[in-house]
């Protein structure tokens, strides 16, 4: 039994695959080098107390007796209910004092709340010296996850957890790790921060009243899913620019694109990427590029188009106790 356990794990970038993931279709995700960090540390007292700096929480507390009982505030709810559901399972309680720090900022759409759900899971297993394999901790994170925000795949769970890139089926069905030996990719930020529950609620509006072609635009975005998980790995860039293009034409339909990403996607088309999308739930966030070549020409595309280039790693180690 430690004291004390810091975990990090990574941030991630939807592929493909986005909201039909959601309805049972893969999804290939990569996690990006910018990671999450979460400190736990254990104490005698009746009290979890969480530091979140980077979103303005300072020893925030709560009694060990109110766990499950009162309602946690937003920036701290993933922590808090991640403690929660880990204390009922494993039928442990301990005072903590829990301290986040993250090297990207929560707009991004990077999935700081998934990132920040692993970490706390893991490093409670450590603290309480109970083994949690990745599977079980997926398990773990993705009731926490639903019970805070009610809906979501979970593909940023296993991003966080197992690292690398991706093909995913929804809750975790399947996890295969590609091989991928450098993904040649752009990645502008819209500046405007997507909320990916209400997207993810307003294609399912969409798809309870046009079913039948909703039904057929999934299946199509399932066959780009399939290819591209061949075309990755033999890094086919040419084709997987085709697929991300045809991918975001079927994200457009479904009512998730907005202008601005629409203004950085095309900007980068016109640059010289072999194809460009939006990524994770659209209404703002991110959009990559795929650009194996003119990769500068891109890049200021994107800014003069009102983008903000992010440079990031992909396929970056999963989550890991740091000390
Ligand atoms: O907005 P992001 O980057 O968290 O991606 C959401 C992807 C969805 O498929 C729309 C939702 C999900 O949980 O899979």
């Amino acid at each position: 039994m430690k004291n004390k356990v810091t975990v990090s794990a990574p941030g991630k970038l939807m592929l493909f695959g986005e909201h039909a993931v959601i309805y049972g279709m893969p999804c290939i995700v990569t996690a990006v080098d910018q990671r999450i960090y979460a400190k736990v540390e254990k104490t005698d007292t009746n009290l979890i107390v969480v530091n979140a700096p980077s979103l303005g929480v300072k020893s925030y507390s709560v009694e060990l007796s109110d766990l499950g009982r009162v309602d946690y505030p937003k920036e701290v709810r993933f922590v808090l209910k991640s403690v929660e559901i880990f204390f009922r399972k494993f039928k442990v309680k301990s005072g903590l004092i829990i301290s986040t720090k993250s090297d990207f900022s929560s707009t991004f759409g990077f999935g700081s709340s998934s990132a920040v759900t692993v970490c706390t899971i893991k490093a409670l297993s450590g603290i309480f010296d109970i083994q949690v394999d990745d599977k079980s901790l997926f398990d773990i994170a993705y009731k926490t996850v639903l019970q805070v925000q009610g809906v979501g795949s979970g593909f940023d769970l296993a991003a966080a957890i197992w690292g690398g890139t991706i093909y995913f089926v929804g809750g975790g069905k399947i996890i295969i790790s590609l091989k991928i030996e450098k993904l040649p990719l752009v990645v502008g930020y819209t500046g405007i921060k997507a909320d990916t529950a209400s997207l993810v609620r307003k294609v399912g509006y969409f798809y309870k009243s046009n079913k039948k072609e909703i039904k057929l635009i999934f299946d199509a975005m399932k066959l780009i899913v399939e290819s591209a998980k061949k075309d990755l790995v033999v890094g086919n860039y040419t084709r997987v620019g085709d697929l991300a293009n045809i991918n975001q034409g079927l994200l457009d339909s479904l009512g998730v694109n907005t202008k601005k990403l629409s203004d950085l996607i095309l900007a980068a088309r016109v640059a010289g990427a072999t194809g460009a999308k939006l990524s994770g739930a659209g209404g703002g966030d991110c959009m990559i590029a795929f650009s194996p070549k003119s990769k500068k020409a891109i890049e200021k595309a994107i800014e003069a188009a009102g983008g903000k280039i992010l440079s990031v790693k992909t396929s970056a180690p999963g989550v890991r106790i740091e000390q």
